[in-house]
Parts: structure tokens; C-alpha cells; sequence
């Protein structure tokens, strides 16, 4: 069983994030080799990078920032939920990144992003760079949700179709090989 961490990447109110997060953990809980927990970057509410130490040192002197490397720790890999802001993804997003570096290393990322007519892509190409600056592995399978709003329902639920569906599956089933691949990297 492996460690599937899903990063809600949105912390404003009103957002929508959780929805689409919401569905795509209950598409993970369809894959048995997957155990699935939610870090909603609202909940965690980093404060800007505040450390004074490179964070490859791992020399963490706040406490919330020792609790971000354990939950990134112990995580085999993750899903990135990110909505697309000024064609660039979210300033919190970045900013729970660069609080680590060595817990990020080696574990695949599946993307999912959502926007108007470019589905989130445009954050997505300005995300892979930095995702592997830190030696995360961005899958080439995606799912990237062009007119999201469609897809919410009265209760604001995400209702996705079958074409969403089967795009989320084909990443899960690829994360599942690059989880599997790169684990022993971290060991060795
Ligand atoms: C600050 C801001 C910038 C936005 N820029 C874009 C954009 O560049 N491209 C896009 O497709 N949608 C853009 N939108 C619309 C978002 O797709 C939409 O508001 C979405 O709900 C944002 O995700 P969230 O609800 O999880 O925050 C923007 C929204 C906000 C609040």
C-alpha cells in the first residue's frame, strides 16, 4: 500500500477546489494500491516562507514547518489540485513548495487543473519547472478540466464524465508505476 497525498492548491474563500478534489480522491479510492489523505493548503495556512535556513538542511526552526515536512514525508506520491490564476497557478502552492526540499525528492506528482478554455494548462506548464527543481516527477498523463463550472452541480459538487473519468484513471494507474519505481531510489 502506498501513500497518496492530494494537495488542494485554491485557499480563497469561496474556491473550488475542494469539489474537484473531492472527486478525484473518491476516483483514487477506486485503486485498492492507494491509501488517500487531503492537504488543503487552507487548512495548513502556511505563513510566507519564514524559515532562515536553505530547506535541503531540513533545519526547521517553526513548528508549522516541521509539521509540513512530516506530512510531505510521508507521502509515496501526490495529486496536485490547482486552478489557474493570471495564467500562472497559486501563490500558496509555490509558496508550500519552497518550504521543503529532500521530502518532495523522487515521488511522482499527477496534475489536475481546471480553468476556462485552457483547462488550467497554462499553470501546469509553469508548474513542471519548479516541480522538478525539487526532483518531483510530473507525470506526462494529466487531467486538465477545460469550463469546470459545467461540471458543479446545485450542491456545488463535482460531477465529472466519462472522457474526466478516463483521463483521471489513466494518470492514478501511472502514478501507481512511477510510485512503484521510484521508491527504491528513495531507499538507496
Ligand atoms: C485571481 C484569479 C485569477 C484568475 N485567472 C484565471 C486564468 O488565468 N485562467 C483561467 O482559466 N481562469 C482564471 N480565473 C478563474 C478561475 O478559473 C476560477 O475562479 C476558479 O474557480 C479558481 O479556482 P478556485 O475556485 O479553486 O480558487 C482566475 C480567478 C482568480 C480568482
Amino acid at each position: 500500500m502506498f501513500t497518496l497525498k492530494i494537495i488542494i492548491a485554491s485557499t480563497r474563500p469561496g474556491r473550488k477546489g475542494p469539489a474537484i478534489a473531492a472527486w478525484i480522491q473518491d476516483v483514487v479510492n477506486q485503486h485498492p494500491e492507494f491509501a488517500v489523505e487531503l492537504l488543503d493548503l487552507a487548512e495548513i495556512n502556511l505563513p510566507f516562507m519564514d524559515e532562515p535556513n536553505h530547506p535541503r538542511l531540513q533545519q526547521y526552526e517553526h513548528e508549522h514547518t516541521k509539521n509540513w515536512s512530516r506530512a510531505i514525508d510521508a507521502a509515496d506520491a501526490f495529486i496536485i489540485v490547482t486552478p489557474e490564476y493570471n495564467h500562472g497557478f497559486s501563490a500558496p502552492l509555490k509558496n508550500a513548495l519552497d518550504f521543503l526540499a529532500r521530502e518532495w525528492a523522487y515521488k511522482p506528482v499527477g496534475l489536475v487543473s481546471y480553468g476556462g478554455i485552457a483547462a488550467g494548462t497554462r499553470a501546469v506548464q509553469l508548474l513542471k519547472p519548479v516541480l522538478t527543481a525539487l526532483k518531483l516527477v510530473p507525470l506526462a498523463e494529466a487531467v486538465n478540466i477545460p469550463f469546470f463550472a459545467r461540471y458543479l452541480d446545485d450542491q456545488e459538487g463535482f460531477v465529472a464524465d466519462e472522457t474526466l473519468t478516463r483521463s483521471a484513471n489513466d494518470m492514478i494507474t501511472e502514478l501507481l508505476r512511477w510510485t512503484k519505481a521510484l521508491k527504491p531510489m528513495r531507499l538507496a
